[in-house]
């Protein structure tokens, strides 16, 4: 804490927002420590386009327009097709929409814009990867230096030794651009932390019905906001057995800005499988058992009760939408 307040994290989010992709965005806008300096797109849940109307109405909801710029990015993949998850998130908004203001979104690209900020500032941002890496592999490619400049990564994606949720091996960041994400883990990247789907998200980053609830009745716009982007994804992660709705990208983000959240990591090798099909996207994570020199480090546990009330602190925070939001109660 400064005489001018906590001191504040910059970083770069790099986003498919969808769902907890805005709720990560959220955390980016209003909580006290954060310094979202860009939002920077990546194809990965939904439509490109659906993607960057999403983050245009969380800086709208939040009466934030002018917090940040908005890039768009690397619309597919390195090398492969594009998938969604639009059976998993619908259209990531519960059908929300909004016209976009004019010279709101940024003509740089995301991967210009990453190369710019860090420029400015070396050793200063971080990065907080909630999609796809297709964006930082981009960078990485283009600028090499790119990688001294990073202060440190934050990425959610893959699973520590266990379940994945698009196929049974691959968690869908990680399989939707697998040769990105081991471009990423190659880099040689400084301090890169993960954020996994299972165990880390399916124990720790999981609010189950009865709380996801209590949170959606708060009575603020935001609240209302956040059950509309929500409840598609709630459903379905309900018809797959996972009890409650899950909130990978906001923790991840969560962690960089409250280190005290990561209750355990430890340093693992991480790699993302490229070549195989049945396992496309898989992430092999060796312990230190292993001889293997580490690259990352892969948070076990988070303080799930302490994030769970940073969120409902957050979206206790009462605000005046700047634009009219079209399927909000305001
Ligand atoms: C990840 O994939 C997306 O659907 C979520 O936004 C999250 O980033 C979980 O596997
Ligand atoms: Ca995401």
């Amino acid at each position: 804490m400064s005489v001018n307040g906590p001191t504040r994290v910059p970083f770069i989010l790099d986003t498919d927002s969808a769902q907890d992709d805005c709720v990560a965005i959220l955390f980016g806008l209003l909580d006290p420590v954060a310094d979202m300096r860009a939002i920077t797109m990546v194809a990965g849940n939904v439509g490109f386009e659906e993607q960057v109307r999403n983050a245009a109405m969380t800086l709208a909801v939040a009466d934030r327009l002018d917090h940040c710029p908005i890039h768009r990015g690397c619309t597919q993949p390195l090398t492969r097709a594009w998938a969604s998850a639009s059976d998993v998130h619908g259209d990531g908004a519960g059908g929300m929409t909004m016209c976009i203001p004019e010279g709101m979104v940024s003509t740089t690209h995301a991967v210009d814009a990453m190369l710019e900020l860090t420029s400015q500032h070396p050793g200063e941002i971080s990065l907080v990867c909630i999609g796809p890496l297709t964006n930082v592999a981009a960078a990485v490619i283009k600028d090499r230096s790119f990688v001294e400049r990073v202060k440190s990564v934050y990425i959610m994606g893959g699973s520590n030794n266990g379940r994945g949720n698009i196929t049974a091996a691959a968690e869908f960041n990680f399989y939707v651009d697998p040769e990105a994400a081991q471009i990423v883990f190659e880099a040689g990247f400084a301090n890169v932390v993960v954020v996994t789907w299972d165990p880390l998200t399916l124990r720790d980053g999981l609010l189950p019905r009865s709380e996801y609830e209590k949170l959606t009745q708060l009575g603020t716009p935001l609240a209302r906001f956040f059950k509309k982007l929500c409840d598609h994804t709630l459903a379905y992660d309900e018809s797959v057995g996972v009890p409650g709705s899950t909130h990978p990208d906001s923790l991840t983000l969560a962690c960089l800005l409250h280190p005290e959240l990561i209750v355990a990591s430890s340093p693992y090798r991480v790699d993302v499988e490229t070549s195989s099909e049945l396992t496309r996207g898989y992430s092999n994570m060796q312990w230190d058992k292993f001889d293997a020199i580490p690259n990352a480090h892969v948070v076990e546990a988070a303080d799930s009760k302490a994030f769970f009330a940073r969120l409902r602190d957050l979206l206790s925070t009462a605000t005046t939408p700047a634009l009219p939001i079209t399927g909000l109660d305001v």
